[in-house]
């Protein structure tokens, strides 16, 4: 077979490396892919956004299957627009997608199928949605209902904060178009997981748990970032719990997407927050992958992905069964100085073989180029480190030892991924 993966992340670079160990696979390509994703795939310089580019690949190269990473090109349509010329895509189309495109979407599916997610209004007009806030009591978080690459939610302490949101995503549109509605929502308190699981648009087949952390300090301070490590399992997902999220979320997420006339095929996220009481609430639902949750999930997958993801397609995902390590896996993720805000590229990067050489390792890219037999430093994310161990302290101390062999100038990390999970141990 031949497979295109499309991204350029530590989370298409884990499906590069996952997808290249298929024997079905014969030819793996990445759209735009990264230095290290470029050592198991050929790369392919086309933007994930530029769905008739890649179409156009897709056709003349004779791709078998295209796995899309990022929510762009699904909130876009890219699915459908492989679809119409009877090229075989995995993800959602663009109607299933908008479970993460509109959170004004997905806010209202969430009511109407009863789905535990926090009381919101949807706003279009921003002096409504001031009036609003000025005349409740609640804490809110203010969202630009579109596509914000993970920033349009503004979680705030009083009235004036919200109302400041407000003005920030509809009056200043800090996120453009993404900002022409928001959701206020009442702000929930608790502890976050994410729940990530395959769809056939029927069947439902979970993933091991994960967490991600957002902010980009220790403690969960600073601003947030696109995630700055992750491990799973999540041991606060208790098998119990897992229960009731697949059957009070997942489950009743796809059959509803299915009975709207949009069936969900492809990977759905649910970012949730666990209450005091243990109750599962659903933040915000991802139409993919995560970042960087995928990079220690499939390290603890076994088998084969493209078996799963051609199930998918077929809609014969209740046939297959996958195994997962019992061991515990911690990404941790290394940045560049300065990021998320303005950061330096083109710094070379020190130590990546001897991390790569540790046992139940692995050094998945997210921004780095590779030039004359060297890498570089090319995005605000650059790594992501991953190790495996019987426990998450164990697994924790191997991540953080292959870390510390690897080296550029100005790379920061946070300190203290996985020790949210230690209570429960
Ligand atoms: P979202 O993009 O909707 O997932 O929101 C991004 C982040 O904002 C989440 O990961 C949470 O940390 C926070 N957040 C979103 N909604 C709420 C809420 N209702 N209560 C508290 N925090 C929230
Ligand atoms: N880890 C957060 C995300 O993938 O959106």
């Amino acid at each position: 077979m031949k497979v295109l993966v499309v991204g350029g992340g530590g989370r298409e670079h884990a499906l590069c490396w996952k997808i290249a160990q298929s024997p079905k696979v014969r030819e793996l390509y990445c759209a735009p892919g990264n230095g290290g994703i470029g050592q198991v795939a050929e790369l392919v310089e086309i933007a994930p956004t530029d769905i008739e580019g890649l179409v156009r690949f897709a056709r003349d190269r004779g791709i078998d299957l295209t796995v899309v990473g990022p929510e762009a090109p699904l909130v876009a349509g890219i699915v459908d627009a492989f679809e119409a010329e009877g090229l075989e895509i995995f993800g959602p189309r663009r109607a299933a997608a908008e479970i993460e495109g509109s959170k004004a979407f997905a806010k209202e599916f969430m009511k109407r199928h009863g789905i535990p997610t926090a009381p919101y209004r949807i706003f279009s007009d921003p002096a409504e949605a001031t009036a609003w806030i000025k005349a409740s009591e609640e804490k809110v978080v203010v969202k630009a209902s579109g596509l914000a690459g993970g920033k349009g939610a503004i979680v705030t302490e009083d009235q004036e904060e919200a109302m400041r949101a407000v003005e920030t995503i509809m009056v200043e549109r800090a996120f453009g178009p993404a900002g022409d509605l928001v959701v206020v929502e009442q702000r929930l308190y608790g502890e976050e997981a994410s729940f990530i699981a395959f769809s056939d648009g029927t069947h439902c087949l979970p993933m091991p748990s994960s967490q991600d952390h957002k902010p980009v300090f220790d403690g969960d301070r600073g601003p947030n970032t696109g995630g700055m490590g992750a491990y799973s399992p999540a041991p606060l997902i208790t098998p119990e719990l897992s229960s009731r999220v697949m059957a009070e979320i997942m489950v009743p997420t796809i059959r509803g997407l299915a009975e709207e006339g949009r069936p969900y095929r492809g990977v759905l996220y649910a970012g949730l927050m666990i209450d005091q009481e243990g109750n599962p609430w659903v933040l915000e639902f991802n139409c993919r992958f995560g970042d960087p949750e995928t990079q220690p999930i499939l390290v603890r997958m076994k088998g084969d992905l493209v078996e799963v993801l051609e199930a998918c397609l077929k809609g014969r995902l209740d046939e297959v069964s996958v195994g997962w390590d019992p061991r515990a896996a911690v990404c941790v993720v290394m940045a560049s100085g300065g990021y998320p805000g303005p950061y330096e590229k083109g710094k070379e990067i020190h130590g990546l073989e001897e991390a790569e050489g540790m046992e139940d390792v692995w050094v998945f890219h997210a921004g780095t180029t590779f030039k004359d037999g060297r890498f570089f430093t090319a995005g605000g994310r650059v790594l992501g480190v991953t190790g495996l161990g019987e426990t998450i302290p164990e697994a924790i101390e191997r991540t953080y030892r292959a870390v510390e062999r690897i080296s550029w100038e100005g790379v920061h990390y946070r300190r203290d991924i996985g020790q949210k999970a230690l209570k429960y141990l």
